[in-house]
């Protein structure tokens, strides 16, 4: 039995989780759930799949978790606090951790998952772009594996060879073509941009995901960050990463070889499919998706990505050359601005200019030889420029 910590189990991708690994309750044992805040659904998937341990983070929310669960016979352990992920990241019973929380608040117990050699799920692609020369190191010294979930990152996964570590030209790699959904706004007139509502950035026309990568994938930020992750798992620069716009979601990603070949990898878009792959990997597990029927998708388009009337991409794109704090910056920049837009105190397009304002004044630094708190500090600084930006003073 393989035991496994979900981080993140209340959102999109760690019911899509729980989900899948129900399917093989004979190869998987939940070991520790956590949340942030939502007891309800906390309590609900503690007592359908038993763990050891369930974490809140928010100390009253697991006050309120362990009023909810008085009832139950074997109820969990219930942890609290940041300390709290960082435990059930590192655990012995633990051998799989998906990495399901949503922005930078993942990042300390994703390298506590890698420093303890744990197999790395990685769905929380915010961490390794404010973090990612610690967590390869990190990942390098304990033996961790890492295996993407972002649909795109595990299509290039399944599509390169195994020995792809020694570098994509010595593999015969010559491109990434990371595939984009374009998000609800693709044919939108520049103009229309302003006057758009959390509830229309939302709406995504090809995936159900949580509130924060629905905007990014409205902004194409998604994208940009995509590409930084995409860097770093696969040991390269921007130069051999390209962005193609596809609005079936369909395929979700390709390779492209020097003999002229082109890998892809396609399914329905349903994240129970690279779940399923990095949980199965090496094997094959069933997930529940409904099979792909090429007849009904009937065509498969492309285009480049308009960087003019999506800027964050754009601005992802010089953070990445640039190197250094800036992708931390970019991120924490970006986190703020779209709390703001859903809190309806910044419109659309003040989203790109809260990240493109903040990365202009903030100083860029190196990263060599950086500790967790040192990028926990450029974050907090990042946060509370862009905060001023939307109006809102911070200490
Ligand atoms: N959704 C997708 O289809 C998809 C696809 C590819 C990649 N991803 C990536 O996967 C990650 C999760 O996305 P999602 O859409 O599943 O997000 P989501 O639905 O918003 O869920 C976020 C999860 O993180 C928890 N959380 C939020 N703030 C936290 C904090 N400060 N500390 C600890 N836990 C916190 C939430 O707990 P509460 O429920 O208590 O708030 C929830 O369990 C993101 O990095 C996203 O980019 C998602």
């Amino acid at each position: 039995m393989i035991g496994v910590t979900v981080l993140g189990s209340t959102g999109s991708v760690g019911v899509s989780t729980l989900d899948v690994l129900a399917r093989h309750r004979d190869r998987f044992r939940v070991v520790a759930l956590t949340a942030n805040r939502d007891s309800e659904r906390l309590a609900e998937q503690c007592r359908l799949h038993h763990p050891r341990v369930a974490v809140m983070v928010d100390p009253a929310a697991a006050r309120a978790l362990a009023e909810r669960l008085a009832d139950m016979p074997d109820p969990p352990q219930i942890w609290s606090g940041v300390a709290g992920l960082e435990q059930v990241a590192a655990m012995p019973e633990t051998q799989y951790v998906m990495a399901a929380i949503v922005g930078a608040a993942g990042l300390p117990p994703v390298l506590a998952a890698a420093r303890a050699g744990k197999r790395l799920l990685l769905a929380n692609k915010e961490a390794l772009v404010v973090a990612g020369a610690l967590l390869m190191e990190a990942l390098a010294q304990s033996g961790a594996e890492i295996l993407p979930i972002d649909s795109e990152h595990n299509a290039i996964f399944q599509c390169l060879p195994p020995n792809f570590g020694e570098g994509l030209p010595s593999v015969g790699v010559e491109r990434i073509l990371l595939t984009a959904s374009g998000g609800p706004f693709r044919q939108w007139p520049a103009e229309q941009l302003a006057a758009v509502t959390p509830e229309q950035a939302c709406a995504h026309p090809t995936w159900a995901m949580g509130r924060k990568i629905s905007v990014d994938s409205a902004t194409m930020m998604n994208k940009g960050l995509e590409v930084i992750e995409a860097c770093w798992l696969f040991g390269t620069d921007t130069s051999r990463v390209q962005v193609v716009v596809h609005p079936q979601s369909v395929i979700h990603s390709l390779v492209q070889y020097q003999d002229g070949s082109v890998l892809a990898q396609l399914g329905n878009p349903d994240m129970r499919t690279p779940i399923a792959h990095a949980l199965g990997w090496p094997r094959r597990l069933a997930a529940g998706v409904t099979a792909l029927d090429l007849f009904q998708v009937g065509r498969l388009d492309f285009e480049a990505p308009d960087l003019a009337r999506f800027p964050c991409l754009d601005l992802a794109f010089q953070a990445a050359r640039q190197g250094g704090t800036a992708p931390a910056i970019l991120n924490a920049a970006n986190e703020v601005a779209v709390a703001a837009f859903l809190e309806r105190r910044i419109d659309f397009p003040g989203i790109a200019a809260i990240v493109d304002q903040t990365l202009a004044t903030l100083p860029i630094e190196s990263v060599e030889g950086c500790d967790l708190d040192f990028l926990l500090d450029v974050d907090r600084r990042a946060r509370a420029h862009a905060e001023q930006m939307t109006g809102r003073q911070v200490n």
